[in-house]
């Protein structure tokens, strides 16, 4: 029986004690929901790859509260991550140095590099002060579906696999993590999120954006995978293409399939007798919005038809880069 636990002293207790004892647990984070497991402990570590279903070579990030000395786990800091952790951390921002191999070696999936968080979600910061442990976790959700950015998300997924799941309401953010390579002369983004590559610049000069396409390796291993999709069938279409998006929408409904748009406030109201999921008006309200969206969408609909806002920059190249693995098929 999975429990959903207001956090206080007694769910933080009980979280301590399932991380000390091998178990699981799941906890909010300020941009989705994470599974958390003992980083040191391999069989735990190994039971979130079992529970997700997840890909055994897609490596999982360690979390650890603001003032953990991350040189006990990581070695070869170069001055700019320095800078950058200044700026933007806690937050949601993820740094991959060079790992010293003291957590279990499952975590990195046999890579010599270890991916480091601190959120600054405060249920998050008290959980892992709690526990005083780098704590591994991807997202909670099963493998391949919509990360989730609410405790009822995390418990439509994961009934029954986890034993309790700390509720923090919704999740601000709604995107993952900016992951950030910080072991070569520059940093360079493996996976675009929430501190963008424009904040990055400002801090260190430049900044790198390592963009993967089929047959190379990836630096990341996440990103080769078919991520973020509802279990509907789901098309996108540019802005531009409005027209074409309409005319299939009228098609397949005439089917009698339930067609759904997935659009920003601007588009939405251009659609105002059609089904529609509005993701809100700014790039923030968009990528809080959109997993959220996502998971209603798969419920009512089985079509949902995706419209990419105008713009692609800032925030929106992570929430494009959301959305557009979403619609792969
Ligand atoms: O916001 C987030 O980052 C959320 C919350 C729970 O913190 N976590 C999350 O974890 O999104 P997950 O497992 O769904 O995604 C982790 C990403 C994957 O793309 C993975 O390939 C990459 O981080 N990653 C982890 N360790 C890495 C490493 N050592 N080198 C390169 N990429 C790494
Ligand atoms: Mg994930």
């Amino acid at each position: 029986m999975t429990k959903i636990l207001y956090v206080d002293d007694n769910s933080l207790s009980e979280a301590k004690r399932i991380i000390t004892s091998g178990g699981v647990i799941a906890f909010p984070t300020e941009t989705v929901y994470g599974l958390g497991a003992n980083a040191f402990d391999s069989q735990a570590v190994n039971s979130i790859f079992a529970i997700k279903g997840r890909p055994n070579d897609n490596p999982l990030i360690v979390h650890v509260h603001k003032d953990y000395d991350i040189t006990e786990l990581v070695s070869d800091i170069p001055e700019y991550a320095v800078k950058l952790a200044k700026a933007f951390l806690p937050g949601p921002l993820t740094m991959v140095y060079k790992s010293k191999g003291t957590v279990s070696s499952a975590v990195s999936c046999g890579l010599d590099t270890l991916a480091i968080r601190i959120p600054s979600h405060p249920i998050a910061q008290r959980f892992l002060e709690y526990v005083n442990l780098p704590v591994a976790a991807p997202s909670a959700n099963i493998s391949r579906h919509v990360s989730p950015t609410s405790a009822e998300h995390v418990y439509a997924d994961l009934k029954d696999k986890v034993e309790i799941i700390l509720d923090g309401g919704r999740c601000s953010g709604g995107i993952e993590s900016t992951v950030l390579d910080c072991t070569g002369e520059i940093p360079v983004i493996l996976r675009s999120g929430l501190v963008t590559r424009e904040d990055i610049a400002s801090v260190t000069g430049n900044c790198g954006l390592f963009e993967y396409r089929e047959g190379i390796v990836a630096r990341s291993p996440g990103m080769k995978y078919k991520h973020y999709s509802p279990d509907c069938k789901t098309l996108l279409f540019s802005v531009n293409e409005l027209g074409e998006a309409l005319k299939h929408y009228e098609e397949e409904t005439k089917k009698g399939l339930k067609v759904y748009f997935l659009a920003d406030e601007t588009v939405s109201l251009k659609l105002k007798d059609k089904n529609v999921l509005s993701l809100g008006k700014t790039a923030e309200d968009i990528a809080t919005n959109l997993y959220e969206k996502l998971r209603e969408g798969e419920k009512v609909a089985d079509l949902i038809i995706a419209v990419a806002p105008e713009s692609a920059d800032g925030i929106m190249v992570g929430v494009m880069n959301r959305l557009t693995k979403a619609c792969k098929s």
